[in-house]
């Protein structure tokens, strides 16, 4: 089934000039962008976009760091999109992730791995991130071609 996922470039990724690398990653999966954003997250979005982590631990550490730098915002489209991206995301500890993932190749640590992606475990999730950082003409529609 044709979904969407969020997907973000955090800004170590950002800052290590990975995007382009991570892009062509999911085109070369065939994913479609229907949706990107080069960005400065606030500490308001921050605060909402993780708001499940809250109380946490390392909350305060996470929207520091979200918020440090611009971020890649981006809506990918494709058949079981979701969960594509996680797998070839990898696990969100860098250390626990396969060589050949994105976080298992160019993660440093919990903190500065590189992307986030939208969770397939929660369902509703993707729709949610898409809306708190897209609006709906923000989005586009094309034929792509394989
Ligand atoms: P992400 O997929 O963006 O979702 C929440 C983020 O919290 C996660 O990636 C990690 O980068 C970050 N994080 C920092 N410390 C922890 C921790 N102890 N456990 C889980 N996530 C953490």
């Amino acid at each position: 089934m044709s979904e969407r996922t969020f997907v973000m470039v955090k800004p170590d990724g950002v800052q290590r000039g990975l995007t382009g690398e991570i892009v062509s990653r999911f085109e070369d999966r065939g994913l479609k962008l229907v949706g990107a954003k080069f960005m400065q997250i606030d500490q308001e979005l921050a605060e909402e976009h993780y708001g499940e982590h809250e109380g946490k631990p390392f909350f305060d550490g996470l929207v520091e760091f979200i918020t440090s730098g611009p971020v890649m915002a981006m809506v990918w489209e494709g058949d079981d999109a979701i969960r594509q991206v996680r797998r070839m995301m990898g696990e969100t500890d860098p250390a626990d992730s396969a060589p050949g993932t994105i976080r298992g190749d160019f993660g440093l640590d919990l903190g500065r791995n590189v992307i986030h992606g939208s969770d397939h475990e929660d369902p509703g999730s993707n729709e949610r991130e898409i809306d708190l950082f897209f609006d709906e003409d923000e989005l586009v529609d094309y034929e792509k071609v394989d």
